[in-house]
């Protein structure tokens, strides 16, 4: 293996650590940061992101409430949860676990949030504020993920950047922000012609499917840097990126693993984002 590991997990407990004089002094003038998660119905993986999220937050003296609705919920009564909590001052983040049931409209959903309690960023206007350059809160994981590149002082301004997947979760923010820095960006997509002629080209190569995988280091340009976003579980119940880690560290210069890559960068940037808006109070 020739590629160097990027440790998210270290580095997110680097950032944990240094958030916590920003709490101290959040407390000190009496605001406790303070984040409310919609968890709608029963999707085992989201259940366990959720989770995740709530120990982290409670871990670090944060307030944290999840509030479970059965999957039959309906879209009014969803909606006017998030009204309800857009009006208690002492709530400062707002998340809704993405997917939602079928039959709710996500946009909608997604749209009710205050932007100002919008710490995924999701909301169109939030999503307009970073593709015009001002952003109010960068969702969680391409946030994670710059923040991985700055660690490793990897060069983004004129580097060729290839996203593959285009949500609007990572994929579409992850190319903003890349392109911001100075990367020239490629989106991929799932009907992108010869998928491996456009990642072969790439100096930074983020990809974000959720096809277990799919990536082999045959794609990959040798010393590339590679940041995997996919939490996939195989039959074997391990988790498995989107990227095939055998073959591609062979040829990467950088990779990040999964598990502890990117995953934990998400919720650690969801710390960030909640405590920002905490302090915008002050
Ligand atoms: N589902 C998968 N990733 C995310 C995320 O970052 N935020 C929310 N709300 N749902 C998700």
């Amino acid at each position: 293996m020739s590629a160097a590991i990027i440790d998210g997990k270290a580095l997110a407990s680097q950032i944990k650590a240094d958030l916590q004089e920003r709490i101290a002094h959040l407390k000190s003038k009496g605001i406790v940061p303070a984040l409310t998660v919609i968890l709608v119905g029963d999707d085992p993986a989201s259940a366990v992101y959720v989770n995740s999220k709530h120990n982290t937050f409670v871990q670090l003296g944060l307030k944290s409430e999840v509030i479970r609705m059965p999957a039959d919920t309906s879209q009014e009564t969803l909606l006017n949860k998030i009204r309800e909590l857009n009006q208690d001052k002492n709530l400062h983040g707002i998340l809704v676990q993405l997917p939602l049931p079928k039959h709710i409209d996500t946009n909608t959903v997604i749209d009710t949030i205050d932007p100002n309690k919008d710490v995924d960023g999701f909301h169109v206007s939030n999503a307009g504020a970073l593709m015009t350059g001002n952003p109010r809160f960068i969702p969680c994981t391409p946030y994670g993920v710059m923040k991985m590149l700055e660690s490793q002082h990897i060069t983004i301004r004129g580097a060729e950047a290839v996203v593959v997947g285009a949500s609007n979760i990572v994929g579409k923010p992850m190319a903003l922000l890349l392109q911001k820095e100075g990367a020239t960006v490629t989106i991929c997509n799932s009907k992108t012609k010869d998928l491996a002629a456009h990642t072969r080209r790439a100096d930074i190569l983020v990809v974000a499917t959720g096809r277990p995988e799919m990536v082999t280091g045959d794609m990959i340009k040798p010393g590339a840097v590679v940041i995997d976003v996919g939490i996939n579980r195989g039959a074997d119940g391990k988790l498995k990126g989107d990227v095939e880690f055998a073959s591609a560290s062979q040829v990467a210069g950088a990779i990040t693993p999964v598990p502890g890559g990117v995953g934990p960068m998400t919720i650690v940037m969801l710390l960030v984002n909640t405590i920002e808006s905490a302090e915008r109070l002050l």
